[in-house]
Parts: C-alpha cells; structure tokens; sequence
C-alpha cells in the first residue's frame, strides 16, 4: 500500500516516500525528521508528550513532534530550528539564547526556542508572565530558566536582558526546573 505523503519543511517542499514503518505502523514527526531527514536538532526526550524538548512549528503553533502522526501532516507545513535563520542569519530568539547563554547542556534548547517563537507570533512584546505560562510545559533539568526569559525578552526587543540584570546587586531568581 502506498503510504507516501507530501509535506513542507523549512520552506522546502518534501516527499516522504512511506509514512508508515517496516511493520506498517505510523511514524510520528519526530522519527522522520531525526531518523530520515537528519534534522538533529529536534530532540528525543521523553517520547510521551511530557518535556517539550521535540517542539516544532506547524505554520505558526507549537507542536510535539513525537506525538504527532506523519498521516496526519498531509501538506502541513512545518518549521524546525534548523528553518528559523533566514538564509543563514539568525532568528532573534536564537541570536538571544546565544547573547543570554541560555543553555547549558542545551538538550531542551531547540525545543524552549521553538516554543518562544510561536509566543512571539502570538505575542510581540510578551510579558513576563506569558513568557512563562508558554514555557511551563517545556522542562530544562539544567535550571537555565532565567536566562531563557531574558532571551526571549530581549528577542521581543523588552530590556536589555540577563547581563544587565547580573550587574546589579539583586540576586539571579532561584531555580526549581520550572517557568
Ligand atoms: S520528546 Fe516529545 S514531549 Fe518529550
Ligand atoms: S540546558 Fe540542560 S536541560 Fe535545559
């Protein structure tokens, strides 16, 4: 049975020869573009919907590529963080994840950016409290959560992000693993 499909990634039209495995059973999003495609930067976490470190866009929302069915992607369009830059210049958030050092070990790094660039299409200049709510459900184990805020502020063009706020005498907010 023909199970081919077709689909746009990072702008580029994209024909996947089989939407199904070797023993017919649906691939999710996350195993085409990791294990077919060699899109790495989409990444494995838990595989149960529960981290966010898989979040991709689907036109301008926040999705879980490995919960969602390549069935259901007929001529969706979709955006990983290797299709954020704009040939070759980086996003804003990007470009403040990297000014902010928003990482550490940086596993959930792709996803936290692509979250926060569906908030930016929803929201131009977020708050602080959206910026939160809109992260709540992506998990960093690093406690990189401060920082992730003020790069996503500073991607917003809000302040003048983390390294100011260091400078000053107040102390970093603490970290419990989550926004
Ligand atoms: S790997 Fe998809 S939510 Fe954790
Ligand atoms: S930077 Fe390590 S999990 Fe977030």
């Amino acid at each position: 049975m023909n199970t081919s499909l077709q689909f746009t990634l990072n702008g580029v039209g994209i024909k996947l020869a089989n939407a199904k495995d070797q023993d017919g059973h649906d691939r999710t999003l996350l195993d085409v573009l990791r294990n077919e495609l060699g899109l790495k930067a989409t990444r494995l976490g838990c595989g149960q919907g529960q981290c966010g470190a898989c979040t991709v866009l689907q036109d301008s929302k926040a999705i879980l590529a490995c919960e969602v069915w390549m069935s259901d992607l007929t001529g969706a369009n979709i955006t990983t963080l290797e299709g954020l830059n704009h040939h070759g210049v980086p996003h804003a958030l990007q470009a403040a994840f990297i000014d902010q050092q928003a990482a550490q070990c940086g596993f959930c790094t792709s996803g936290l950016i692509m979250r926060s660039a569906a908030l930016l299409q929803q929201h131009e200049k977020p708050t602080r409290a959206q910026i939160e709510d809109a992260l709540k459900d992506n998990l960093c184990r690093c406690g990189v959560h401060e920082r992730v805020i003020q790069a996503v502020l500073l991607a917003s063009g809000q302040g003048s992000g983390l390294s100011k706020h260091l400078s000053t005498s107040a102390p970093p907010a603490p970290n419990n693993n989550s926004f």
